[in-house]
């Protein structure tokens, strides 16, 4: 490496296996951005909603600033096929013999490595101190205690630890001098387990518990659940087994929004509904139901070359907006790249917008599921409106929409009484909290808008809402 003054330092470079989390059903526009920023191919999980791919640590910095990923880690190990024992009691015992086994050196290598980037970035809530996730959906927990960030002669007492890998025996670590034993023992840590499949003789809980007990005598780490400087992840898919360090501490997603609203969602999602649409330079696109602004923003942090317009029919969503955008510009003024959000903000009703016929280029919204947002029986009314709202504004034979709902039943109905006016081009299934929903993706027809027949007036059937709810219940 060059550094500023003309110096060559030859800097120690490791491969390493980078994991992430990624919203369900958006693995391949994850893939295709690590493709396109980091240069690598990732490879999707058989367990949905995680990618893989490898890294030299130069490039640990990029992987951060990645838009369609929720949390990272780095492997330590992975396992195809573990062959996990009938009998509880052997397969706890395996894992804890596992701890010390495995090949920690180069991943406690790139966390320490993560551990300073975040300093450089001023950022030192978490890593070590961070309070537990709030929305950890399928983890269990190994142990307490607290304290603050690991001092950097922490971090190299766990170094030292990780050498003992090469003499996997679990005395090597209890020979270091009582110096490095102490500062060891200032590194804290906890073991998260996720875990799905219905094979399994032990719970999370247990597997945590176990390996979690191994990993702290290996290491002499403490065991502190909320405020840990690292966190061992132990994922187990069926067969499929991962063993990784923790290098984000709160998901990625959150990366925007400082004013919460009930139905927030992911940047991380967003960015793969933005991505859907290909945004253009000078496309105007427009969230008419923006709730918190979490799509338009993410277009205008991301996709700066298009302008964005954020309406909503609720005065309290609109503040949201407004702050949350404000807060953003607060963030980036005095940087480089302090100029303004290509963005703006609008109290409308969607179904009557105060805007010219086919003007707009793309419609990007996510829709009332009608369960937290909303009613299923007003979305009878509701669907049917803004289609036409939105196939009225939308340019003919270019324009696109990208439509995230949970109530298909309704949205499929809602289209087929378009006229025509738009056509369904693909469909992207997703998770959001937990509910089964789709991300439509609807090209504008060429169709005349008022030429198309209005069929969107008929109110739906008794039956057709019963039935949709009960699909509902069997849903959640
Ligand atoms: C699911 S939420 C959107 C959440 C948003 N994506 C976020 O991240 O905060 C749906 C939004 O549609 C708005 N809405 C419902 N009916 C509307 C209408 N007729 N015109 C404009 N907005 C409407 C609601 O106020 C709500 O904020």
């Amino acid at each position: 490496m060059l550094t500023r003054d003309n110096r060559i330092v030859l800097v120690n470079l490791i491969v390493v296996t980078i994991g992430a989390t990624v919203p369900t059903g958006f693995e391949h526009t994850a893939t295709e951005e690590v493709n396109e920023k980091i240069g690598v191919d990732a490879r999707i999980s058989k367990d949905r909603g995680r990618i893989y791919f490898p890294i030299t640590t130069d490039k640990l910095s990029q992987v951060h600033l990645l838009r369609s990923v929720d949390n990272l880690f780095v492997v330590v190990k992975e396992y195809d096929s573990y062959q996990f024992k009938d009998s509880k009691e052997e397969t706890l015992m395996e894992l804890q013999q596992l701890a010390s086994k495995l090949p920690w050196t180069n991943a406690l290598e790139v966390w320490k490595l993560n551990c300073s980037l975040k300093k450089k970035k001023g950022n030192r809530k978490g890593g070590g101190g961070t309070k537990l996730k709030p929305n950890s959906e399928t983890s269990d927990a190994v142990v307490a205690d607290t304290e603050e960030q690991a001092p950097p002669e922490a971090v190299a007492a766990a170094e030292g630890r990780t050498n003992a890998e090469n003499t996997p025996d679990t005395e090597a670590c209890t020979q270091d001098s009582e110096e490095s034993a102490a500062a060891a023992k200032l590194i804290k840590f906890r073991v998260t387990c996720s875990r799905a499949g219905d094979k399994h003789s032990f719970s999370s809980n247990e597997a945590a518990r176990d390996f979690g007990g191994a990993v702290q005598e290996f290491f002499q780490w403490k065991a502190d659940m909320t405020k840990f400087d690292i966190e061992v992840l132990l994922n187990i898919h069926n067969e499929e087994m991962v063993i990784g360090i923790a290098l984000t501490e709160e998901s990625l997603h959150r990366r925007n929004i400082s004013h919460f609203g009930p139905t927030t969602l992911r940047s991380t999602l967003c960015y793969g509904m933005l991505r859907l649409c290909k945004p253009q330079a000078s496309d105007i696109i427009l969230d008419p139901m923006c709730g918190t602004g979490a799509i338009p923003l993410e277009g205008a942090i991301e996709f700066t070359d298009s302008f964005y317009i954020a309406g909503d029919n609720n005065d309290m969503a609109v503040n949201r907006t407004v702050n949350n955008i404000c807060h953003i510009q607060k963030r980036r003024a005095g940087k480089s790249s302090a100029s303004g959000l290509p963005i703006d903000t609008v109290r409308w009703d969607l179904c009557n917008l105060p805007i010219r016929t086919s003007s707009v280029d793309i419609i990007i919204t996510d829709m009332p599921f009608g369960k937290r947002m909303g009613s299923k029986k007003r979305n009878w009314d509701l669907y049917p409106s803004c289609l036409r709202e939105m196939a009225r504004v939308c340019r003919p034979g270019s324009g696109k929409a990208v439509l995230l709902t949970q109530d298909k039943k309704c949205f499929a109905k809602a289209i087929s009484r378009m006229g025509g006016l738009w056509r369904k081009l693909h469909t992207v299934w997703v998770n959001v909290g937990g509910l089964h929903a789709a991300v439509y993706l609807l090209k504008r027809t060429g169709l005349v808008f008022g030429q198309a027949p209005e069929e969107f007036h008929e109110s739906p059937g008794k039956a057709d809402i019963q039935s949709e709810e009960k699909g509902d219940a069997e849903l959640s």
